[in-house]
């Protein structure tokens, strides 16, 4: 199976670096690439979603056909690049990847379209950003198989239907319900990926130290799962700075204890909460008297991009229970407080 990926598709570096960061840069998309399971049997976790697929994917493959057009949905680093690939090994077909802010003018979708094969999947991160022209440009091509494009300007203007390969399309968003309909309604199936159990982490982390040759007690591995926020991308991440110090201090296995002592020097604390997510809790407590807020006010107050509070930071403190959304704004509940020394 060829991985193909629009190369103008990487997302830039961060300023920063985030232990909590679910934004990928090139030298980790190239760990992420060594690292990422190749079949359903080596993924762990999500297990209805992969019961769904698999299904799916029979059914698809006993009729010859390309499988139904797939939404998947859910916070950053879940895997959701990770099951297109594996979607594209079982059906023995190719994957290509690109993202919606790669796809600039008309001829950038249109580009990857006409090059598909017969049954290939095209997968799109971010869906929701797709601009106007992409996306409808991208409905006849999800219906009909077929590219509609206008030649020529004003009465001059003529269409050409250009018949497409049969294809599925994989799109990927962590916010479904910024969708428009139109596009939305034209997946035959739409799922959502979860966050996942520490146990899972834990499994998953054992899995990519094993492929590091790194030494892992199971407690060890439960630690750093306690403290990815449900997301594999940072349990991956975390093992490798868990692994950094362990070998500066000498040891040669990661037990619980070193695990713990390395991710609080990195600030991450038992519950996986950052400097960041504290500096925002701490800001709604003493600045908004524990809300109700709204986003804006929270990205002013912290410095923080607001986009980035919504989409990396809110998800996992919602999952928690550490926030809660309410008509008026953003709540911090008592947990939160408790967890904080707050009370
Ligand atoms: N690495 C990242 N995500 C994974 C998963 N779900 N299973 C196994 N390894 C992974």
């Amino acid at each position: 199976m060829a991985i193909k990926r629009n190369k103008t598709s990487n997302p830039k570096p961060d300023k920063k670096e985030r232990l909590i960061n679910t934004k990928i840069n090139q030298e980790q998309d190239n760990i992420e690439e060594s690292i990422r399971p190749h079949s359903f049997d080596e993924y762990i976790g999500q297990k209805d979603l992969k019961d769904v697929l698999s299904i799916v994917i029979e059914a698809a493959k006993t009729r010859n056909e390309p499988m139904d057009h797939l939404l998947l949905y859910g916070p950053p680093g879940l895997g959701k690049t990770t099951i297109s690939l594996i979607l594209a090994s079982k059906m023995g077909v190719n994957c290509k990847i690109t993202a919606a802010p790669a796809l600039e003018r008309p001829r950038d979708i249109t580009g990857l379209l006409v090059n598909l094969k017969p049954g290939d999947i095209l997968f799109i991160d971010e869906i929701h950003r797709l601009n106007r022209l992409t996306e409808e440009l991208l409905y006849p091509a999800m219906e009909d198989f077929r590219l509609e494009i206008t030649i020529g300007k004003g009465q001059a203007t003529r269409t050409r239907s250009i018949p497409l390969p049969k294809f599925t399309l994989v799109g990927a968003t962590t916010k479904v319900g910024a969708l428009t309909s139109p596009l939305r309604d034209r997946f035959g199936l739409i799922q959502r990926l979860k966050f996942y159990e520490p146990e899972e982490l834990a499994l998953i982390i054992q899995r990519t130290a094993k492929l590091l040759n790194t030494s892992i007690t199971e407690a060890g591995s439960l630690e750093i799962g306690r403290r990815s926020r449900g997301t594999p991308r940072i349990a991956n991440r975390l093992l490798r700075r868990v692994r950094d110090y362990v070998q500066v201090k000498k040891f040669d296995t990661i037990t619980q204890e070193l695990a713990a002592d390395a991710l609080d020097i990195y600030q991450v604390d038992p519950q996986g909460l950052d400097w960041t997510d504290r500096l925002i809790l701490d800001t709604m407590i003493t600045q908004f008297n524990g809300g109700p807020v709204g986003l804006e006010a929270i990205a002013a107050a912290t410095g923080e991009d607001a986009k980035t509070i919504e989409e990396v930071y809110e998800p996992y403190l919602l999952q928690i229970g550490y926030i809660n959304r309410t008509p008026r704004g953003r709540v911090v509940t008592i947990p939160a407080y408790q967890h904080l020394g707050k009370i």
